[in-house]
């Protein structure tokens, strides 16, 4: 067999794609896991969208290419909910431009931009896609403190100068995952300023920018002043409608960035299948408010549960106002024991905090997206073993 290549070395196998073995391993000697690692809706879009998927796959017409830059009515319904929700206007032939889901672009946007010795700014606790992007790509990854001080928002003028020289991409993402932090406009204002300042190009990673809490509104970093000169912002259906295995996003912001960005994928993807575009526009174009508001009290109550569980069971979190994940501190500040342990004796699985990078060691992340009753049995089991675990 030839050896693979050598790039793969400074990539290591997708970390759920391990814990989903090691899961699967213990569900095989018929041990019940629950799973509260995955960041996945566990609920169904609106009824709108999976009827839209039926009507235009019943079609005969509707089963070739779609094209490298998606259907006309999609890119409109996405400029559509941008000049809805957050007050900006796009041009939907020129920024906007649709994804297989956002993390297609995450790291076609460092295969577009990167070459070796070039670098990417990444938090130091981020969706893991921004640094393996990096590598794959050859370029250098330079970790950008993040603290609970600060709130876990990065803050660009304490970035060290030297960090700057061939840097070219600045990620972020708020609501963020794992933390659960949340920027407001004018941290975004502060991002988009900096970038301009070093000629950076701002990578806005924003799918949860719809799942929030407590009546927080998040903000887009395209609302940012001059924002167009210098950001790139994702976006995705998969946690605002529950269509993560629908695989349906888009990059918009700069024209510029997104047809470099293009010229990557239409090398690589040939688009999606189209009931799928008509469906996500339907989403997009139909979805009453109250849809998401009720979907996102759901999340809530959840958070809640698991609020007032974490003194009982060793952990210690800030409240989120946004994403799909509780942030919790473990008390002896080893996050990869915490989650080894409770996975062994309590069967429920978490994902370790330092999956997300060197400064998330002491925390582990929990996920909402799991269904009330198996939120309660896992909730009950923790409660009885936490005491008489090996970890006291
Ligand atoms: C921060 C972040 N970015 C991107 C993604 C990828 O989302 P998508 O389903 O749009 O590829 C995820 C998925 O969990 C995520 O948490």
């Amino acid at each position: 067999m030839p050896l693979p290549a050598k790039r793969l070395s400074a990539l290591p196998t997708y970390f759920f794609a391990t814990l989903g073995q090691r899961i699967q391993a213990l569900k095989s000697q018929g041990i019940d896991v629950i799973s509260l690692d995955i960041g996945s809706p566990d609920l169904p879009p609106p009824p709108a969208v999976i009827e839209t998927l039926h009507e235009f796959a019943r079609r005969d017409d509707t089963h070739g290419y779609t094209g490298y830059v998606g259907l006309p009515n999609y890119r409109a319904a996405v400029a559509h909910y941008y000049q809805r929700r957050f007050g900006v206007e796009l041009d939907p032939s020129r920024e906007v431009l649709p994804l297989l889901g956002s993390k297609e672009g995450i790291v076609n946007l460092a295969l577009a931009y990167l070459d070796t010795g070039d670098k990417a700014l990444v938090p130091d606790i981020a969706y893991p896609s921004y640094a393996m992007g990096t590598r794959l790509a050859g370029g250098d990854v330079n970790w950008i403190p993040m603290s609970h001080e600060d709130r876990f928002l990065i803050k660009v003028d304490q970035i060290p100068s030297a960090s700057l020289q061939s840097a070219k991409l600045l990620w972020v993402n708020y609501p963020n995952n794992p933390t659960g932090a949340t920027a407001e406009l004018q941290d975004y204002q502060h991002m988009v300023d900096f970038c301009r300042e070093h000629q950076l190009i701002l990578a806005s990673d924003n799918p949860y920018v719809d799942v929030t809490y407590d009546d927080f509104a998040a903000p887009s970093a395209l609302q940012a002043q001059n924002a167009k000169e210098c950001t790139i912002e994702f976006m995705s259906l998969s946690k605002t409608f529950n269509m993560g295995g629908w695989r349906l996003g888009a990059a918009v912001g700069n024209a510029e960035i997104l047809k470099t960005l293009l010229q990557v994928k239409s090398n690589v993807d040939s688009g999606h299948f189209r009931p799928i575009y008509e469906a996500g526009t339907i989403a997009l174009n139909t979805t009453p408010l109250e849809w998401i508001k009720t979907r996102n009290l759901v999340y809530q109550r959840r958070r809640d549960r698991i609020m007032q569980t974490l003194p009982h069971i060793g952990l210690q979190a800030d409240n989120p106002k946004g994403s799909l994940y509780i942030w919790a501190k473990t008390a002896n500040g080893d996050g990869e024991r915490y989650v080894d342990t409770a996975l062994n004796e309590a069967h429920v699985a978490f994902a370790p905090g330092g999956a997300y990078g060197p400064g998330g060691q002491a925390y582990i992340r929990i996920s909402l997206g799991i269904s009330d009753e198996r939120l309660e049995q896992a909730l009950d089991r923790l409660t009885h073993w936490y005491h008489q675990s090996s970890l006291v």
